[in-house]
């Protein structure tokens, strides 16, 4: 296995608040940056701002700023969300920046000079919320069909992208590289909706507005807004600067996560700019569903947004980051309901884990004076089957999980949940503690702090306090101790001591009150 990881969440139009469904692909690739990092590996994760078109332009426009003042004041709403979920990327870009502008320039430049890119009129639809052109054919009764939007007939001069010259070769790469698309049914969707009736060439430029990057040889064109800000993964890595090191270092990318709404961009489009760049291809492209919520998507006309802020002020950064992953099934939309969200904080968090954790502090308090007994190096039959059902869930939950089969591999972490608290049940301590069966006893309580260990170590990629907030009550201090490379085996703790008194992680909500409450700020 290489020893870099790099990922990358779409750059988000700066055109408002993020909603917990915009949160979602930033939360997914944080975690996963988490994950590598803990197994040792340089991660190193790309998030930003897509600033450039004609949409930004008018919304900027609405608010009374030029479109740079604009970009920056949102771009900083997106940081401090990004800062308050979180999210430790490594690079921020703002497609505005000179570092992209520049490169976009030369890149253009080089499609020019190649052949890749000619001179011609484009006459169509443009859907500007969606920024995509389409074709009489492909309008829904008359509108956008991506967003059911107004289009506005278009006719300028345009530069085209040669896409049909390249659709041979990018089947073949399909199909020689299974690991490319996830899941699968997207590479499907791809060739039999697009690839298979015939690529169509790619207007590249606009001039009918100003808010973008000018090509450097016939600068009344402006870069399309896509081309510009597919690119965002290589400039920002420092592609054709004087500095490449991050680039030679880090690309191709390992993982580059998008919602379905932008797949045909980044499993066609993108792929194929690469392709004419000479450059290798990221090995994973992973389309995930949307966050929606029972009627459908999240609007303010409907009065069903709701904001991430709004549930970690409440409920805690963990309990938003966990539920997001977890309710987002592989092949279908997850939905965002109050009583679905409370119903996991109460269940999952609060019954599940934290109660776990507090039994456990408080047993070992009463039947040890809070030091954990040591491994005793041979577990009985109880503790020996309870140790296979560990390390089975263990890698249940890696295969899930390096699969990208997220919300799965979360489910695995909370089976090995039920099932340790199940095995407080089953041996019973207090009864050991009545009949004196202290070796028995000692093995119990060592079970239960390992089992929280690892669970800590499980849950950290995605619920960072969480697990800092396991390891500190449970008395585990070493930096080694809180990471992969310990975490299958029984014998590695020693010399702990838990905290005196247990604080439980998640506190009970009263379900019927909070659930009110949520409804009510949905509507606001
Ligand atoms: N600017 C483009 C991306 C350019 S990448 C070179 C864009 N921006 S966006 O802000 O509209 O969307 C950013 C991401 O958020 C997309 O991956 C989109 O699918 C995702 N989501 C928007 N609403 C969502 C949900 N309700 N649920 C999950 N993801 C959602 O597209």
């Amino acid at each position: 296995m290489s020893n870099k990881f790099y990922v990358t969440t779409p750059i988000y139009y700066p055109s408002g608040r993020f909603h917990i469904g915009t949160a979602y692909t930033t939360v997914l690739a944080d975690s996963m940056k988490q994950y590598h990092q803990l197994k040792g590996e340089d991660a190193y994760m790309l998030t930003g701002t897509d600033e450039h078109g004609q949409k930004i332009e008018e919304k900027a426009k609405e608010a009374g700023k030029t479109p740079k003042e604009y970009v920056d004041e949102m771009a900083k709403m997106a940081k401090e969300l990004w800062a308050k979920m979180k999210i430790e990327y490594d690079d921020f870009i703002q497609t505005t920046e000179e570092r992209h502008e520049k490169m976009v320039q030369k890149i253009f430049n080089r499609f020019m000079e190649q052949g890749d890119i000619y001179k011609g009129e484009y006459e169509g639809w443009y859907c500007i919320p969606c920024e995509t052109f389409f074709t009489q054919t492909q309008l829904v009764d008359g509108k956008c069909p991506d967003c059911g939007r107004e289009v506005k007939l278009m006719k300028e001069e345009s530069y085209f992208f040669h896409m049909k010259k390249y659709a041979d070769r990018l089947l073949k790469y399909y199909e020689e590289h299974p690991d490319f698309i996830k899941p699968d049914y997207r590479k499907n969707e791809m060739i039999n909706n697009f690839i298979k009736p015939g690529l169509e060439d790619l207007c590249v430029t606009r001039t009918s507005f100003d808010w973008g990057i000018k090509v450097l040889k016939d600068p009344k064109h402006i870069i399309y807004v896509w081309l510009d800000a597919l690119t965002n993964y290589i400039t920002a890595l420092g592609y054709l600067s004087e500095d490449q090191d991050l680039f030679n270092k880090y690309w191709p990318a390992d993982l580059q996560i998008v919602g379905k709404d932008i797949a045909r961009f980044h499993l066609i489009y993108w792929p194929i700019f690469l392709m004419a760049l000479d450059l290798p291809l990221p090995k994973t492209i992973l389309v995930h569903n949307w966050i929606m919520m029972k009627d459908g998507k999240m609007s303010k006309s409907k009065g069903n947004v709701i904001y991430p802020e709004t549930l970690i002020e409440r409920y805690g950064l963990d309990s938003v980051r966990y539920f997001l992953l977890r309710e987002m099934p592989v092949s279908q939309d997850g939905i965002f309901s109050p009583e679905a969200f409370i119903e996991r904080y109460n269940f999952d968090l609060c019954n599940d884990l934290s109660n776990l954790l507090n039994r456990t502090v408080s047993m070992v308090n009463k039947y040890f004076n809070g030091n954990v007994p040591e491994y005793n190096g041979t577990p009985n039959e109880v503790d020996k089957e309870f140790e296979e059902y560990t390390s089975e869930q263990i890698e249940k939950f890696e295969e899930k999980w390096n699969h990208y089969e997220v919300a799965n591999s979360i489910q695995e972490i909370w089976n090995l949940i039920a099932r340790t608290n199940k095995y407080i049940d089953e041996t019973m301590p207090w009864a050991l503690a009545r009949e004196e069966q202290t070796e028995k006893l000692e093995s119990c309580m060592y079970h239960l702090i390992e089992n929280l260990r690892k669970i800590a170590i499980l849950i950290k990629p995605f619920m960072k306090d969480t697990a800092d907030n396991i390891f500190r009550q449970i008395g585990i201090k070493e930096q080694d101790m809180k990471n992969w490379k310990n975490l299958i085996e029984y014998d590695k703790i020693k010399n702990i001591k838990v905290i005196e008194k247990g604080e439980p992680i998640f506190m009970r909500l009263n379900g019927e009150e909070e659930i009110e409450f949520l409804k009510n700020i949905m509507k606001k």
